[in-house]
C-alpha cells in the first residue's frame, strides 16, 4: 500500500481545482475574472459610504485573440501599500472576516484570478492603489508562488499623485473566450446596474464599444454595520477557537463580551443549562464542557440577531433600477423583515416584479437572482430562488403565459449559504425558501391588483368608445329630423354628452373625458 502523503498549498488547490471557483472554461473564466474584480471594487466603495465609479476594460491581444487583459478601476478606499500583494496574492487573506454583509466572503476571489492568469498566460498581475488619505499611488507587479502559498513580487513602485484619485486599479492577462462570454458579461452589467443604481459603471469591449450605466440615484443604502456574532450562529469549532483566543477572565465574561444579545442574566442561564461554573476561566473548559456549552447556546432562546449588519437594497431603489433598465409598465418591490437561517445568521429577502412595457413576453418569468447585491447568472436551476419560482402558481395572480414578466430576488445575509465557491447558487434553507415565497406572494398580489385594474380600464375604454363612436352620427340625425333653426349637430352632441356625463363618476368619468377630447367634432351644415 502506498502511504506517501503530501500537503498541497491552498494556492496549488486553487490551481488544480479551477472549476470550483468558476474558472472551468475560457469563457466562464473571463466572466469570473470580471466578477471578482468588480465585486471587490464595489465592496471597496459602497461598504464605506462612497458612491462607486467603476471602469472595466477588456483588451484582446493583437496576435492571439484568445488572450485578454482585463482592467478594473474603482474609486474605493484603496489598499495600504504593504498589504497589496498579500491581499491579492495570498490565498484566504481577506478584510471581510467581519460579521456584516459584503459581496466578498472567502478571501479567495482575487487570488483565484491571480492563479488562473499564472496557469494560462504565466503573466503576473499589476495593481495600482492609492488609499483614501494617501498622497501617493503604489504599484505592485506580483503573482503567487504555488509551493509557498506566498505572493511572488516582480516589481514595486510608488509616485506622488497628480490627481485626487483614490482607489485601486488591477490588471490581469488571462486566456479566455471573449465572443462566447460576451452575452453573459453584458447581462451581468445590466443586472448589476439594476441593483446598484447609485453606481456609475463603464464597460469597454475589446472593439472599443462603450457601455455606460450611469448613476441614476444619488442616494445609497446605508452601509452595513459590523456586529458581534449571535450566540446561536456558531459551529463548535468556531466556539473552540474563540475560547482559545479570548482575553476574558471568566466564562461568563467571555459570553457577555463576545456575543451580541447576551447579558448578565442570559449568560448565567446558559451556563446553568450547560452545568458550567460561571467563574471558570474560558481556556480551562474541557472538550465535554465545550460540547455542552455549544448545545446550550444553540437551544437557549436568545433575541433574534441584529439586522444592522445587513444592507438590503430597499424597495424604492429596486423599483428605480428595474424601471430604468427594463422600462416596464408596472413595477413593484417588497423588502421583508429580517429573519435567521441556520441557527443565527440574519438575512433579509427582497423581491421585485416588473411587468409589460419593453419586456418581451416569455413562456415563464425571467428570473434575475441576486445575493448580497451580486448578480447570479450561472447555475440558475440549482438556486433556491428558482425552486420557489418553479412552485409558484401565477394563475392565482391573473398572469397567463406567455407574459412579459420579470422577477427579481435578492437575499442578503451576513452569511450566504453558497452552494460552491464560485458563488452562483444559494443553497436551499427552509427559512430562506419560505421568505422568498412570502415576498413573491406579496409582490404578486400587487401585480394582480394592477392587472385587474388594467383589465377593468380596458373594458371601460372599449365600452365608452363604443358609445362615443355613434354620437356624432346620432347627433347629426337628430338635428336633421328636428330641422329647427339653431339646433345644430354640435349642440345636440353636447347635450348627449352632458346626459352621459351626468351618469358617470370616478374612473369611468375620467376615461370618458379623455375620449371626449379626442372625439372628432361634427362638421355638418345645420
Ligand atoms: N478593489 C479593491 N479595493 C480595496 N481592497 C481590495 C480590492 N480588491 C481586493 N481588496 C482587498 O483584498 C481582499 C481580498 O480580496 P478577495 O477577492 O481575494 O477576497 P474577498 O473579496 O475578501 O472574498 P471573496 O473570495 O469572497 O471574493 C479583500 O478582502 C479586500 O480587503
Ligand atoms: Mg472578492
Amino acid at each position: 500500500m502506498d502511504h506517501e502523503l503530501k500537503q498541497i498549498t491552498v494556492a496549488e488547490f486553487l490551481y488544480k481545482e479551477k472549476q470550483l471557483w468558476g474558472f472551468e472554461n475560457p469563457a466562464r473564466a473571463l466572466y469570473q475574472t470580471i466578477r471578482e474584480y468588480v465585486e471587490n471594487a464595489l465592496d471597496a466603495t459602497d461598504l464605506y459610504g462612497i458612491l462607486p465609479n467603476v471602469t472595466v476594460i477588456i483588451e484582446q491581444d493583437e496576435k492571439d485573440k484568445s488572450i485578454c487583459t482585463v482592467t478594473v478601476e474603482d474609486n474605493g478606499i484603496g489598499i495600504p501599500p504593504q498589504k497589496i500583494a498579500e491581499a491579492l496574492g495570498k490565498p484566504l487573506v481577506t478584510s471581510k472576516f467581519k460579521i456584516r454583509q459584503s459581496r466578498g466572503q472567502f478571501g479567495l476571489g482575487a487570488k483565484a484570478v491571480t492563479v488562473y492568469a499564472l496557469s494560462t498566460t504565466g503573466s503576473p498581475i499589476e495593481a495600482y492603489s492609492s488609499p483614501l488619505d494617501s498622497e501617493r499611488v503604489y504599484y505592485v507587479k506580483f503573482s503567487i508562488d504555488l509551493s509557498t502559498n506566498e505572493p511572488a513580487i516582480y516589481a514595486l513602485g510608488s509616485w506622488r499623485k497628480s490627481t485626487k484619485w483614490h482607489g485601486t486599479r488591477i490588471r490581469a492577462r488571462i486566456r479566455c473566450n471573449w465572443s462566447y462570454a460576451r452575452s453573459r458579461i453584458l447581462k451581468y452589467f445590466e443586472m448589476l446596474a439594476i441593483v446598484t443604481p447609485y453606481a456609475d459603471i463603464v464597460f469597454i469591449e475589446p472593439d472599443g464599444t462603450i457601455h455606460h450605466y450611469p448613476r441614476i440615484v444619488e442616494k445609497m443604502p446605508r452601509p452595513p454595520k459590523e456586529v458581534k456574532p449571535h450566540p446561536a450562529s456558531l459551529e463548535k469549532g468556531e466556539l473552540q477557537m474563540l475560547l482559545k483566543r479570548t482575553t476574558a477572565r471568566t466564562i461568563k465574561e467571555f459570553l457577555i463580551s463576545t456575543f451580541q444579545r447576551v447579558g448578565e442574566k442570559s449568560a448565567l442561564n446558559v451556563l446553568k443549562l450547560a452545568g458550567i461554573d460561571p467563574s471558570k476561566p474560558p481556556q480551562s473548559l474541557t472538550d465535554e464542557e465545550i460540547e455542552r456549552l455549544h448545545k446550550a447556546l444553540r437551544s437557549y432562546k436568545f433575541p433574534a440577531p441584529s439586522s444592522e449588519a445587513l444592507a438590503p437594497i430597499g424597495a424604492e431603489l429596486i423599483e428605480a433600477g428595474l424601471k430604468a433598465i427594463l422600462k416596464p409598465e408596472f413595477v413593484v418591490a417588497v423588502t421583508r423583515k429580517p429573519r435567521m437561517h441556520s441557527g443565527g445568521h440574519p438575512f433579509i429577502v427582497e423581491v421585485g416584479i416588473a411587468y409589460g412595457g419593453a419586456i418581451e413576453p416569455r413562456e415563464q418569468p425571467l428570473l434575475l437572482r441576486y445575493a448580497n447585491r451580486i448578480p447570479l447568472i450561472y447555475d440558475e436551476k440549482a438556486d433556491v430562488a428558482w425552486k420557489v419560482l418553479e412552485e409558484f402558481n401565477w394563475k392565482h395572480y391573473g398572469v397567463n403565459f406567455p407574459a412579459p414578466l420579470v422577477v427579481l430576488t435578492h437575499i442578503c445575509s451576513t452569511k450566504i449559504p453558497w452552494k460552491v465557491g464560485s458563488k452562483e447558487a444559494v443553497a436551499e434553507r427552509e427559512e430562506i425558501k419560505e421568505e422568498l415565497h412570502l415576498a413573491l406572494q406579496e409582490a404578486a398580489r400587487k401585480l394582480r391588483h394592477y392587472l385587474i385594474e388594467k383589465r377593468r380600464e380596458e373594458e371601460l375604454r372599449e365600452k365608452i368608445s363604443t358609445f362615443l363612436r355613434y354620437i356624432p352620427e346620432v347627433a347629426q340625425s337628430i338635428a336633421t329630423i328636428l330641422g329647427e333653426d339653431g339646433v345644430t349637430p354640435d349642440k345636440v352632441q353636447r347635450l348627449l354628452l352632458d346626459t352621459l356625463r351626468r351618469r358617470m363618476k370616478g374612473k369611468e368619468l375620467q376615461v370618458f373625458e379623455q375620449q371626449v377630447k379626442n372625439l372628432s367634432k361634427v362638421k355638418i351644415e345645420a
